[in-house]
């Protein structure tokens, strides 16, 4: 599932992200270089990718309890 396409990143890598920095958005954007090159995958809506990053990280909180 793709979470950023600028930088090819995966919903797997968001997660293990999540796991060290819980909804940290910030710490994990500096920990995976998610949305730090368009940005298209912060916003609420991207057609570039499978889940937007809010999402992902919700996704992977929800996943992690
Ligand atoms: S899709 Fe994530 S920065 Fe462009």
């Amino acid at each position: 599932m793709l979470v950023c396409d600028c930088i090819g990143l995966d919903f797997d890598e968001i997660k293990e992200a999540v796991k060290q920095h819980g909804d940290d958005i910030e710490a994990i954007q500096d920990a995976t270089d998610a949305g730090t090159i368009c940005g298209c995958c912060t916003e609420t809506e991207c057609d570039k990718v499978d889940i937007t990053l809010q999402e992902a990280i919700e996704k992977a909180l929800e996943e992690l309890e």
